[in-house]
């Protein structure tokens, strides 16, 4: 691990340092001649695209690879990987890969893991990734306006050998605001929405467009990838005639299970994989509901069966599960324990400060602990615990507050051990947690790599008003 992280530094010196052109040269021509390493470069650019569907205009986005969502990269369980992301905004951007566990290097976040990428320049992300499973990536600098933009994409890591599904959906879903031309409101950053629940939308799409119908085939056994991309929208899915499995969260593996009141809950930066068997008649179609806003329900898309069906290769009702992911289980004897309180917003008692904090580019409104961290990480973040490298750690989330917060860890998948003090079913691996108004959840996980790791709530208004905070892990 640590002599191929060793590897990995010194080839990306090599690329972007001043190393000599023949070295680059010869560099390149090994890396293209050795099949295991998977190459992949990206830009990140202005486009214009058609998000809202006709006859509405076309929309100014950022964007990855030109398109929204961006390139769904498709990386193999334990092959290296290269992706060289290209900044053509007018802005400095980083590359958060969500859910991967990988060398803190490469973990994306600006004055922290790295120097921010500046507009014209490159950087190379480097890693192997141990899980199979749905990650994403997404930008992790002025997150609220790169991801509010468009800036996010599916990363999907294969398991090594084919699992018996006939075929895959993957779906990113993403929240706009669009003014009535279909351009992107401004306004991001507004203090009262960040104390309450974040910038949500007017404009839902899937895979960038205003979805209507996904054809399927009666018989075929399903294996549905969902990504919630929102900033700050929360979704529960209601498929109507069809009973999901869930297979995995969060790209890990679980025992499958349909989900409590068959709703599928996905906060902002969670993801889920689904076997659905579709079972509908030809010729018909099914909706997909949205029922997560009281009053506020919508058809996401829907199942349209076209009229043949497709002859049955797997029995139905038998659900194997996925293969495991090599993770590091917890101790939950020797555990250190820690308590993490989330406080603030509107109705959160004490409003946290009304200035603005020195130095901080967004007024505090949330905070961890009593300490409110803004922005999207920046040098010299003081840590808010000290973990010691190797050591199994349980954290106490307790949320305060009288608003949902979806918890993420970066760089580490933990165990959800209990909710409300009693303990989750299926103890399912987890790398975002959704906390409802005034709940608690326990996590587990095993500090097993160094560096200063972001916890921060990914409803980003939230996130960068103050609710993040870093664990140092040493
Ligand atoms: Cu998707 Cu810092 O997060
Ligand atoms: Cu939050």
């Amino acid at each position: 691990m640590l002599a191929s992280m060793g590897g990995t530094i010194n080839r990306r010196t090599l690329l972007i340092g001043g190393a000599a052109l023949s070295i680059s040269q010869s560099f390149n021509r090994t890396a293209f001649a050795e099949p295991s390493v998977k190459i992949v470069e990206i830009s990140a650019a202005p486009a214009r695209l058609s998000i809202g569907g006709e006859p509405r205009r076309p929309t100014d986005v950022w964007c990855y690879g030109n398109s929204v969502p961006g390139p769904e990269i498709r990386l193999r369980q334990g092959q290296r990987a290269r992706i060289v992301m290209r900044n053509n905004l007018p802005v400095n951007t980083t590359v958060h890969w969500h859910g991967i566990r990988l060398h803190n290097s490469m973990d994306g976040v600006p004055g922290i893991t790295q120097p921010p990428i500046k507009p014209g320049e490159t950087f190379a992300y480097e890693f192997t990734p141990p899980d199979a499973g749905t990650f994403w990536y997404h930008p992790h600098a002025d997150s609220l306006q790169q991801l509010g933009r468009g800036m996010a994409g599916v990363l999907v890591v294969e398991e090594p050998s084919p699992q018996p599904f006939d075929r895959e959906l993957v779906w990113m879903v993403g929240d706009w605001r669009l003014t009535p031309d279909a351009q992107i409101a401004t306004g991001f950053g507004s203090a009262t929405e960040a104390a309450m629940s974040g910038r949500i939308g007017n404009t839902i799409t899937v895979n960038g467009v205003v979805a209507d119908e996904v054809a399927v085939r009666a018989g075929e056994r399903v294996r549905f990838r969902i990504v919630n991309g929102a900033l700050a929208r929360i979704i529960r899915l209601r498929f109507d005639g069809h009973r999901p499995v869930v297979v995995a969260i969060d790209g890990q593996p679980c025992d499958p299970h349909e989900p409590a009141t068959g709703r599928v809950l996905l906060g902002p930066g969670m993801r889920v994989d689904l076997l659905i068997d579709m079972q509908g008649h030809p010729g018909r179609s099914y909706q997909i509901v949205d029922e997560f806003y009281p009053g506020l329900t919508y058809s996401l898309a829907k199942f349209f069966y076209q009229d043949e069906a497709l002859p049955r290769r797997l029995p139905f009702g038998n659900t194997q599960s996925l293969p495991q992911n090599p993770l590091p289980e917890p101790d939950l004897e020797t555990a250190e324990r820690h308590q993490l309180r989330l406080q603030g917003g509107v109705m959160g008692g004490a409003m946290m400060g009304t200035g603005r904090v020195r130095g901080m580019s967004h007024e505090a409104s949330w905070a961890i602990n009593g300490k409110s961290m803004t922005g999207d990480g920046h040098a010299g973040m003081p840590p808010l615990l000290n973990l010691r490298l190797g050591r199994s750690y349980r954290l106490a989330i307790r949320n305060e507050t009288a608003w949902w917060h979806p918890i993420h860890l970066h760089g580490f998948s933990f165990r959800v051990l209990s909710r409300n003090g009693s303990p989750v079913p299926h103890r399912q691996w987890a790398d975002t947690v959704l906390l409802p108004p005034k709940n608690s959840t326990e996590i587990a996980f095993v500090a097993e790599r160094e560096g200063d790791w972001m916890l921060h709530c990914h409803v980003i208004d939230h996130q960068v008003s103050g609710m993040m905070a870093v664990l140092r892990v040493a």
